[in-house]
């Protein structure tokens, strides 16, 4: 069969632990993938450098695939995120959030079964803002059709090869008549193209409530940038958080799985660490490169541990550190103990 290596960025924080988490559970599953690891972190930038090195953003185009753990964001204004930074320089024109209830993770709803797909690389992220005079701050959002339509297709087709049946469109073009009017627009073109998905218009206020009061009334739902940050939280949070949800930026010439959580220093180095969202991120990807036997196996296994209830995270109400959680893991697959 076909091996792969993929770009490692284990991160700050909890990112070292979990993502050896990931590489001990792959390893025990014998998953065809080497490890390529690129500690890129703003503690280690020095003055003058580039945010993220040139060989590292190399190692993630030359090998097709990234695994990304929690990055601290520098703080003070004229420093950018590694995040975007990464989504703009390697063009991950989509970002994918799947949002699936995990068995006997207890929620306020049971079957939660909702997709985000983000615009990932501008919006109101395009980092275009100034100080017109003090007191008074613009900041630039901006929607192209190009981007637009990338992402409404990435939705439409994710939509369509996954026998899901609805893509809703979600803007608030009632205000910003033109840059989420041309979203929109892009959007009911691309709908034509795929005349067996569903197609929808919501406004992102109407949005926020119906996920929150009834769940199962969105599917695949696609929308600009900061509006994709945050309903994607809100999906997240109705499975049972950040420490759970997985993410994927997906380019043309590469995919990176992220965790999307923080780097949570107050526990970093402690084993404490809940590694699930970082490992459902990597399922994805594993997905991605027709490993989904593999997948399925491992996601099997992190189901049934969770359902069990006896090796959870601190996080999750239980008392297992991260390496336990991960033997457990590895002693439920079919190539475990
Ligand atoms: C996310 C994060 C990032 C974002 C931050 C860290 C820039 O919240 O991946 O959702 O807003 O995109
Ligand atoms: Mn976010």
């Amino acid at each position: 069969g076909k091996h792969f290596t993929v770009t490692l960025f284990p991160g700050d924080g909890i990112g070292p632990e979990i993502s050896a988490a990931v590489q001990t559970i792959f390893a025990a599953a014998n998953v065809p993938v080497s490890w390529e690891t690129h500690e890129i972190s703003v503690a280690n930038v020095k003055p003058g450098d580039p945010l993220v090195s040139r060989e590292a953003l190399d190692s993630v185009l030359r090998n097709g695939f990234g695994l990304k753990g929690p990055m601290a964001t520098p703080v003070g204004k004229g420093h950018k995120s590694l995040n975007l930074t990464l989504r703009k320089e390697l063009a991950l024109y989509a970002n994918v959030r799947p949002c699936v209830s995990f068995p006997g993770v207890k929620t306020p709803y049971d079957n939660v079964d909702l997709v985000t797909v983000r615009e990932n690389t501008e919006g109101e992220y395009s980092g275009l803002e100034h100080v017109v005079v003090p007191g008074v701050v613009e900041s630039l959002k901006v929607i192209t059709r190009t981007a637009s339509q990338r992402v409404a297709e990435y939705a439409f087709k994710y939509a369509a090869d996954n026998n899901r049946s609805r893509v809703t469109a979600v803007h608030k073009a009632s205000v910003m008549k033109q840059s989420d009017g041309l979203f929109i627009e892009v959007c009911r073109e691309v709908s034509e193209l795929f005349p067996n998905v569903e197609y929808e218009e919501m406004l992102i206020d109407t949005c926020a409530s119906a996920l929150v009061m009834d769940p199962s009334r969105l599917d695949v739902m696609v929308m600009p940038n900061l509006y994709g940050d945050i309903i994607s939280d809100l999906c997240a949070g109705l499975i049972g958080g950040l420490g759970l949800t997985p993410s994927g930026n997906m380019g043309a010439a590469c995919m990176l799985a992220e965790a999307v959580h923080g780097t949570a220093p107050d526990i970093a180095g402690m084993n404490k660490a809940n590694p699930t969202a970082l490992l459902m991120s990597s399922l994805m990807m594993l997905r991605h490169m027709k490993l989904a036997a593999k997948a399925d196996d491992i996601e099997r296994a992190v189901h049934a541990v969770l359902k069990e209830g006896k090796y959870r995270t601190g996080d999750l109400g239980g008392s297992a550190s991260t390496t336990e959680y991960t033997e457990a893991i590895i002693d439920k697959m079919s190539t475990g103990k």
